[in-house]
């Protein structure tokens, strides 16, 4: 397995809605999955999409227990969601610091809503649905944008608040 090459922004399969996965493809997915693990991991993220490693299907995983790149989060537990439907439970937004393995070295502050609700296949073809509030629901909306071809930069309503980590994190003291 191994892990693979993350495709940065300018690529331009981060730009493309993923294709959905058919039941026959499920045992294919399996591979992917590691893969996708896998580099998560070494690099440290906290969620991956399938096509940041150039693979154009609607699979995301996401979950940490305890994260360097947002040590202020509360732990998240592992998931993989395969063709993942998100909606909207509330109306009600909060902006918060997001970064992407695909956009490295860079934050921004992006709107996202505060609880969704989700649903979508494991690697069995189970059904996994749940509700997600806060930080897990940041993740899970910003790793469907990456399914929908959408990275976070274009999310962010001020550009002001877009810029190099090492002095986000000086200038404000911390991560928040
Ligand atoms: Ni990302």
């Amino acid at each position: 397995m191994g892990t693979r090459r993350i495709m940065k922004m300018g690529s331009k399969s981060l730009c493309q809605p993923s294709e959905w996965v058919d039941q026959a493809e499920l045992a294919e997915v399996g591979s992917i999955v590691l893969e996708l693990r896998e580099t998560m991991l070494a690099e440290k993220g906290v969620g991956i999409a399938a096509p940041q490693i150039g693979y154009n299907k609607r699979i995301m995983i996401f979950g940490f227990e305890h994260s360097e790149r947002y040590p202020n989060q509360a732990p998240v537990p592992y998931t993989v969601l395969i063709n993942p439907i998100l909606s909207v439970i509330s109306e009600e937004w909060e902006e918060g610091w997001e970064g992407c393995l695909s956009v490295p070295g860079l934050r921004g502050l992006v709107p996202r809503y505060k609880t969704i609700a989700y649903r979508g296949l494991d690697l069995q073809g189970n059904l996994v649905s749940g509700v997600a509030e806060g930080f897990h629901a940041r993740m899970i909306q910003h790793e469907n944008d990456h399914l929908e071809g959408i990275l976070f930069p274009q999310r962010i309503r001020d550009l002001r608040f877009f810029g190099f980590e090492d002095t986000l994190y000086v200038e404000q003291g911390g991560w928040l």
